[in-house]
């Protein structure tokens, strides 16, 4: 996306140095930084620590991560595979990781040249970026569709409520949740976009905000638990979030707290949709409720809370002491039954095993 008439996006190879680059967002919105990786424990790293975060762009970065992995330790040995293992798990819940990692292992299996398995490990991540790019652009022009109805309905601004942050950062370009919303602002369909903060890390207010501010789009950030009042006074035409894993059924494994809204969403009318791209179904699994491994992060996410201070450092809080105990699961999980219909890049689907086994 465009910042400051620059095309960037938040992975990139940089093919002078043979390094990855990436966005560090956890910088944002206060500073705009990169990192370059050139090994696959540093694509981990900013992985488990969430420099590089959101299903999509976890993915491509993990495939770039296995051909660092080439690069560093010969194709197919044991420190190779092992490394590969560790960036595999390095979070649970986003099937994206995995998928990542098994597209340039599954293309370099039968080689046992390293020069000739490190070209092609480079070849399919690039290719492997390309095409989560393009799925994210077809998301924005499919869900664009949805946004001009509601517009040509009622001849007011569109107001949409998203949650956490599923905009290009998340996903290297375009994005999932927001690509509908640049879409339909490029084409000056008339938007507000209610920003959950998505508290523990605020996602939302940190870094979707960000995102909208840098495009122009009007948006309000929100504490997470005012949606449902919104939608009760009216003020919610629709709801879009990403996916980190969605299953046969339909079920969505999204940032802890999507599930509540699907349930206001459900009980005011509102249309509650996903998008995601293919890369995010876990057709191997048929349900997600009580299935889709929900991953649980320290408790200093819950009783931090991270900001800027007047000399511009970025500085953690204690919101409450040590002694209380806290809990944080990452991620819930919307059952199929709550979601109108799920964005992809192959078109709008219901969510059910019929149509999701369409998209295979
Ligand atoms: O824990 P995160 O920030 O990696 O969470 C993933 C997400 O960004 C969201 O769940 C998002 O809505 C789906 S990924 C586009």
């Amino acid at each position: 996306m465009l910042i400051d008439r620059k095309n960037i996006q938040s992975v990139s190879f940089n093919h002078a140095t043979s390094q990855v680059e990436i966005i560090d967002q956890r910088s944002l919105p206060f500073r705009l930084e990169w990192i370059s990786l050139s090994k696959i424990d540093e694509v981990t790293t900013s992985i488990c620590n969430m420099s590089v975060r959101g299903a999509p762009a976890i993915g491509v970065l993990a495939a770039f991560g296995v051909y660092l992995a080439v690069q560093e330790y010969g194709v197919n040995t044991p420190a190779f595979n092992e490394a590969c293992h560790r960036l595999k798990n390095a979070r649970p819940t986003a099937i994206n990781l995995a998928k990542g990692v098994n597209i340039v292992m599954n293309a370099i299996k039968e080689q046992s040249q390293t020069e000739a398995a490190t070209k092609m490990a480079l070849d399919t991540a690039i290719a492997f970026m390309e095409s989560e790019i393009d799925s994210c652009k077809r998301i924005g022009e499919n869900g664009l569709t949805l946004i001009k109805k509601i517009h040509e309905q009622t001849q007011k601004p569109v107001n949409i409520l998203t949650h956490c942050n599923a905009g290009w950062l998340a996903c290297v370009d375009w994005g999932t949740a927001l690509a509908p919303i640049f879409m339909a602002h490029l084409q000056s369909i008339p938007l507000h976009v209610w920003v959950d903060e998505t508290r523990p890390r605020n996602q939302g207010a940190r870094l979707t905000a960000w995102e909208l501010h840098q495009a122009g789009i009007p948006f309000t950030v929100i504490p997470d638990n005012s949606g449902g009042l919104l939608m009760q006074e009216g003020n919610v035409d629709m709801v879009i979030t990403g996916a980190d894993r969605i299953t046969l059924n339909g079920d969505t494994a999204n940032k802890t707290g999507t599930y509540l809204k699907a349930l206001a969403a459900k009980d005011n009318d509102v249309p509650f949709y996903i998008a995601a791209p293919s890369s995010t179904f876990d057709f191997d699994t048929e349900k997600g409720v009580g299935v889709i491994p929900i991953e649980q992060r320290h408790r200093g996410e819950v009783a931090e809370m991270e900001g800027i201070s007047p000399s511009g450092e970025i500085i953690l809080v204690k919101i409450f002491p040590n002694e209380f105990p806290a809990m944080n699961h990452a991620f819930d999980i919307t059952p199929a039954r709550l979601i109108t219909a799920i964005i992809t890049e192959k078109g709008i689907f219901n969510a059910n095993k019929n149509e999701i086994s369409r998209l295979l």
